[in-house]
């Protein structure tokens, strides 16, 4: 009852009038996203174009910054002003805490008539269901635990594809040796957490990760193992060029593109700007599981998710719903994003091996529980916690914490964080601290 009371009182904020204040026809949808890189924008545009075939009107609202951080600060402020976008890009725990508000639309008409829950693997429907309704639609699993290499350096340089730890520090000698840059980082606190993600993977498995980073059990976070993690940040740090610091994911990308870079660390959002670039897989660049993690898959779903607006415009939601999981639609985009469908029953024939490859994995890894929910996405725990991470991590970054005292600070960050998260949902999802 106190928790209750407690989240009703954290809530309050949020409440919202009747009807937004947008000035456009009940066909409109005014979406709110992060994508705004070259491939991004080239997927935003599959999506758009096919809205309008249905006659849905679209009223774009980007805010820039990957991972989306930058946009769900403007959503905040957006609803807390009473004027909710019509349907919103999130990730993870952030759907979740937005429900618990009461502030979303119930998008189950048209999932129950289309047997959503059939097709949409398991984990996401966790976060795409609340209080048994559906309140997200899916477009698309991505996977952050990838490397993208640049074949030519690769082949120059004789380098294989790595397969374990060993291999991999090899492979960054040899690239470092030649004179690239090893591996193109950006150096801003998400992308950094990514690279901790996966080496948690690879260095402890799926159920020291599930442990740590979504059970977020003490002793695993304060263990051994999590120490090698950071010793191995550490290393990874040492192949990194010294104008990483702020620089944005895509940048990064474009190193690995351009023959600067050996290789990036990155979700399967940077296969988008390979392929933005005209750049195939295979002859151009090649994409290989983080060493250590082959078999297992750390997942970031985009869906979309609809505020409460007036009855005329939840017809165009349901619309847009209905266009996000249409079979043919999933293929149109994903191969654009570089991402893969968020239904399992969808050929992979326009698929790269890449794409492939993550179609098989998915459905071969949600039995074993190797298919995790990733941290820095917001699939493993809520905000707070995610943001109390990103704190550590960067600090191993930048020299701040060496191994034995980011452990130290784990443990107490995360569980300050999740007394928090419990307290005050959605809370430093403005940037707001603790
Ligand atoms: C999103 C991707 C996006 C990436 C970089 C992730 O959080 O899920 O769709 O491409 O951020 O902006």
């Amino acid at each position: 009852m106190l928790r209750r009371l407690l989240l009703a009182s954290a809530f309050a904020i949020f409440a919202m009038p009747a009807a937004p204040v947008l000035a456009a026809d009940d066909n409109t949808v005014e979406v709110l996203h992060w994508w705004t890189s070259g491939g991004e924008a080239a997927a935003l545009n599959v999506l758009k174009k096919d809205l309008e075939a249905k006659g849905v009107t679209w009223q774009d609202m980007p805010v820039a910054g990957g991972g989306g951080e930058q946009a769900m600060t403007v959503l905040r402020a957006r609803v807390t002003a009473g004027n909710a976008p019509t349907a919103v890009q999130m990730l993870g725990y952030d759907i979740q805490d937005w429900a618990k508000l009461g502030v979303v639309a119930d998008l189950s008409e048209v999932a129950n008539k289309e047997g959503w829950d059939k097709v949409v693997p398991e984990p996401l429907q966790k976060f795409a269901k609340y209080d048994g309704k559906w309140i997200a639609a899916p477009v698309n699993i991505h996977s952050p635990n990838w490397i993208w290499a640049n074949k030519a350096i690769l082949d120059k340089l004789g380098i294989k594809q790595p397969t374990n730890w060993d291999e991999l520090i090899a492979a960054l000698d040899k690239i470092k040796a030649a004179g690239y840059v090893a591996l193109a980082v950006g150096g801003q606190p998400w992308q950094e957490t990514e690279i901790f993600d996966n080496v948690v993977l690879s260095t402890g498995g799926p159920e020291f990760y599930t442990k740590a980073l979504i059970e977020l059990d003490p002793a695993a976070l304060g263990s051994d193992t999590m120490k090698t993690v950071f010793d191995r940040l550490i290393k990874l740090k040492s192949y990194m060029d010294p104008n990483a610091a702020g620089r944005e994911w895509n940048l990064a990308t474009a190193m690995v593109i351009t023959e600067k870079a050996g290789m990036q660390i990155m979700g399967d959002w940077a296969k988008g700007e390979f392929i933005n670039a005209k750049k195939a897989e295979g002859k151009d660049f090649v994409c290989f599981r983080f060493p250590g993690t082959q078999g297992s898959v750390i997942f970031n779903a985009d869906q979309f998710v609809m505020f409460k607006v007036s009855e005329a415009r939840h017809a165009a939601q349901l619309q847009m719903a209905s266009a996000i999981m249409a079979p043919a639609f999933q293929t149109s985009f994903n191969v654009v994003k570089g991402s893969v469908p968020a239904r399992t029953d969808v050929a992979d024939t326009a698929f790269d091996d890449c794409g492939k490859e993550s179609m098989k994995e998915i459905v071969a890894a949600v039995p074993k529980g190797a298919m995790v929910g990733s941290f820095t996405h917001g699939h493993a725990a809520p905000a707070a916690v995610k943001q109390a991470g990103y704190d550590v991590v960067a600090a191993v970054f930048t020299g701040q914490y060496d191994s034995a005292q980011a452990v130290k600070e784990l443990v107490k960050a995360v569980a300050a964080a999740k007394e928090e998260a419990d307290r005050k949902p959605l809370s430093r999802t403005a940037g707001e601290g603790g």
